[in-house]
């Protein structure tokens, strides 16, 4: 008899799903499940897995950091590793100079949004209230993130408790509006962003993820895109917030994309892959000109109200610490530069597929655009989820896939080897070919 579940999975009409494939083991790029079945990681484990599973030096960064001290409050107290891994990542990011801890994406980009909003409150400029915000763009399912991040097939029922943001197109080259060349639509949305800065003053803070939108569609910024809107953002006194949860840490074949786009931003998110996707850890990190508005006598109040249990868990320090010795002790970025080449191989092959209307990559991430007429370029659309059509089929072919909407997301573990790839590729054009049969 098949045993009763108590788990809500997430973003998942349970109704379709009879059950769910259990997951027993992991080694390397692969997941074991309890049918002894092996499919390739191309999720990433949610995109956040760096150097597959069953890493012994991340493993033994946990057992060792366990044996000494497992969780102690930041509230009063300070420990070592939450201490030395500050310190490397405030070293790595220019322009940046404290770091505030929390456990997920969605929270760092709280903490964000917070730190923004009341550096204007502590600076005495306090009508600037309002955020400017791409569309598309996604930033975790909490309310202040969704708000910045409002998708509305996601979040449509909170949309009337979600504060209002102010929306600019990101220009998506698969999908100009008409009349508009790929470079004549930049300038549109670079002059929108400049009209609304100019006119209002009540912006405090503009918010992007860096270098691209991932769950929005992979929208790979054009070039210079990015770095315009800082300029923007200084010469209209507004603050940049960059969020590198998903696109940071090689995901995009630089360890940081705020730097390989000349942007450097005010404030900044780090999450996903830094504890190499084997802890939850996340950080917000602000420069000094934010910190020092946050400075005062304690009745001032200027400091800020933001804390959670789990702020800078030891453990997860300590493994992000090991992930991070190990991404120069492995030189990891120039190695994924060079592998992402192997998904430039499979464009064609791609591309040809019936279903297929776009690909987009960088780095180690793919998104295929599935449209049902490749002359209109009609999203494909199914009844059953496409995500359940495809995981069904990934799995038979040997993957572990997941789509977001129309768009086949390949996320895998950063380091995976070349003949992990062809593999992952090879099948994902199987995938693509059996599941579009069900899907037209
Ligand atoms: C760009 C970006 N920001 C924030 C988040 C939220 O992170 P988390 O799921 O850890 O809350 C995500 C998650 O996918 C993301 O892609």
């Amino acid at each position: 008899m098949k045993k009763k579940s108590f788990v809500w999975h997430p973003n998942t009409q349970m109704n379709e799903w009879k059950s769910f494939d259990e997951i027993v083991t992991a080694k390397g790029m692969w997941l074991i499940d309890s049918k002894g079945n092996k499919i390739l990681d191309a999720v990433g484990s949610m995109w956040c897995n760096v150097w597959g599973h069953s890493k012994p030096e991340l493993i033994k960064a946990i057992v060792n950091q366990s044996k000494k001290l497992q969780h102690s409050s930041m509230f009063n107290l300070t420990h070592e590793s939450a201490e030395k891994l500050a310190e490397k990542l405030v070293r790595f990011s220019p322009g940046m100079h404290k770091v505030f801890y929390s456990d997920n994406g969605s929270s760092a980009m709280e903490i964000a949004l917070k730190l923004a909003l009341q550096y204007w409150q502590n600076t005495g400029e306090k009508q600037k209230s309002k955020i400017i915000t791409l569309e598309n763009g996604y930033h975790g399912d909490t309310f202040g993130a969704m708000s910045v991040g409002y998708v509305p097939q996601f979040f449509g029922n909170f949309k009337k408790q979600l504060f209002p943001t102010l929306q600019i197109p990101t220009p998506n080259k698969y999908r100009i509006p008409k009349g508009y060349t790929y470079s004549d639509y930049q300038i549109y949305c670079l002059d929108k962003i400049e009209t609304q800065l100019s006119k209002d003053n009540k912006i405090a803070a503009f918010v992007m993820e860096s270098g691209a939108q991932v769950a929005g569609g992979v929208l790979i910024y054009p070039k210079n895109f990015q770095k315009k809107i800082k300029k923007l953002c200084k010469k209209y006194n507004v603050l940049l917030i960059l969020d590198e949860i998903a696109t940071g840490f090689g995901r995009l074949g630089s360890m940081l994309q705020y730097t390989e786009q000349k942007s450097i931003p005010d404030i900044v998110a780090y999450g996903k892959m830094l504890t190499g996707g084997y802890l939850t850890l996340a950080a917000t990190l602000s420069s000094k000109k934010v910190y020092d508005s946050f400075i005062g006598e304690f009745n001032d109040r200027k400091h800020l109200f933001h804390g959670h249990t789990y702020t800078g868990n030891p453990i997860a320090c300590a493994v992000s610490l090991e992930n991070l010795n190990l991404y120069q002790k492995d030189n990891l970025i120039k190695k994924i530069q060079k592998k992402s080449k192997v998904f430039e191989k499979y464009y064609e092959e791609i591309a040809k597929l019936e279903s297929v209307g776009d690909i987009r990559h960088k780095g180690m991430l793919m998104g295929i655009e599935l449209v049902s007429n490749k002359k209109k370029k009609t999203p494909i659309r199914s009844k059953k989820s496409i995500n359940k059509i495809f995981f069904e089929e990934g799995k038979n072919h040997g993957i572990y896939l997941r789509t977001l909407g129309n768009i086949v997301m390949l996320v895998p573990p950063l380091a995976i080897s070349e003949k992990d790839l062809d593999f992952l590729l090879k099948r994902t054009i199987k995938t693509i070919k059996s599941a579009q049969k069900q899907v037209f």
